[in-house]
């Protein structure tokens, strides 16, 4: 058994960090992180944590690349603080899209952040619904994988599901879409979706099952620039739906997110706190609802604390 359990937070989402430690019932660990004019940045840790079991929460947000440097500093600062076991909470893992070699001379940047997170000090990690589970085997230490489907599917459950399908936004997505609709026990239908270039830009061709006069409920791991959702809801509609909401894990939501997700006029748009949503972004979509991933994340840390099972939590 580790010592005493500390949870630390980076910067990039205080109040999920803030909600998880209150679901614990713990206090977050203290530190301070500079950032000097030059842009480098300092971090130390103002408590003691020899032979602590420590984990450090921080998601992939804007700044991507400061957030990731700033948790790899933390983890190297916990370690030669002389932390026993140290693990990297990531609710939205950092470049998880580029996760395979499907270019000639591209770079595989997810395999690269499980090294560095390693390099820096990492004895494990544990992150949330990746955009390809087989990002875990990029790890050589334990990596646990929550789902979020068991939040989504909870909300969606209030909800009347007679006449519900769940609808995948491409074959990727089906696996995971999959799960969600045996969980609702509804239908599920597949998009045919094409990427031509690296603009950003996805175009639905054609849909495999019925969607004809029912209530779709879009599945995806990601709305980034929210093209995806805005082409899925068009190609949904063209096909009969008679609604169209979404349940999404991850809120990337960049680039022209907010103008496209309010020109697909979608009936409800669902999505986990896994990256801080914006005020701006909640007034100007009433149709929004973000859901809290705190409980989810607190327990996982107490269950991996304690030596017991997470996979038993998606069940
Ligand atoms: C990609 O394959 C992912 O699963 C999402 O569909 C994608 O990240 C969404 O991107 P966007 O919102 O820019 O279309």
């Amino acid at each position: 058994m580790f010592g005493e359990m500390k949870v630390f937070s980076g910067s990039s989402h205080p109040d999920l960090a803030g909600g998880i430690a209150t679901h614990m019932g713990m206090p977050l660990g203290r530190l301070k992180v500079t950032r000097f004019s030059n842009e480098n940045i300092k971090v130390k840790i103002e408590e003691n944590v020899r032979e602590a079991d420590v984990f450090v929460i921080q998601s992939s947000c804007p700044p991507v690349s400061d957030n990731l440097l700033e948790l790899l500093i933390l983890i190297d600062a916990l370690k030669f603080a002389s932390a026993a076991r140290i693990t990297a909470v990531l609710p939205y893992f950092p470049y998880a899209r580029s996760d395979k070699k499907d270019e000639a001379r591209i770079s595989i940047t997810a395999r690269l952040v499980a090294d560095l997170l390693e390099t820096a000090g990492a004895d494990r990690v544990l992150t949330m619904t990746l955009h390809a589970p087989q990002i875990l085997g990029f790890f050589r230490k334990p990596a646990d994988q929550l789902l979020a489907t068991p939040i989504l599917t909870n909300y969606f459950r209030s909800k009347d599901l007679s006449n519900a399908t769940v609808v995948a936004t491409d074959a990727g997505a089906a696996k995971f879409a999959g799960h969600f609709a045996k969980r609702l026990s509804v239908p599920m239908a597949i998009i045919d979706k094409r990427r031509f270039d690296d603009s950003e830009k996805a175009q639905s061709v054609a849909l495999i099952g019925d969607v004809k006069d029912r209530d779709a409920i879009i599945y995806d791991d990601e709305i980034a620039t929210g093209g995806s959702i805005k082409e899925a809801a068009r190609i949904i509609r063209e096909f009969g739906a008679r609604s169209v909401r979404v349940g999404v894990t991850h809120p990337v939501l960049s680039g022209n997110a907010l103008e496209t997700l309010r020109a697909a006029e979608l009936d409800e748009l669902v999505v986990t706190d896994s990256i801080p949503v914006s005020a701006a972004f909640t007034k100007a979509m009433p149709n929004l609802k973000v859901l809290s991933t705190a409980a989810l994340f607190g327990d996982a840390i107490l269950r991996i604390h304690g030596g017991r099972s997470i996979s038993e939590m998606m069940d």
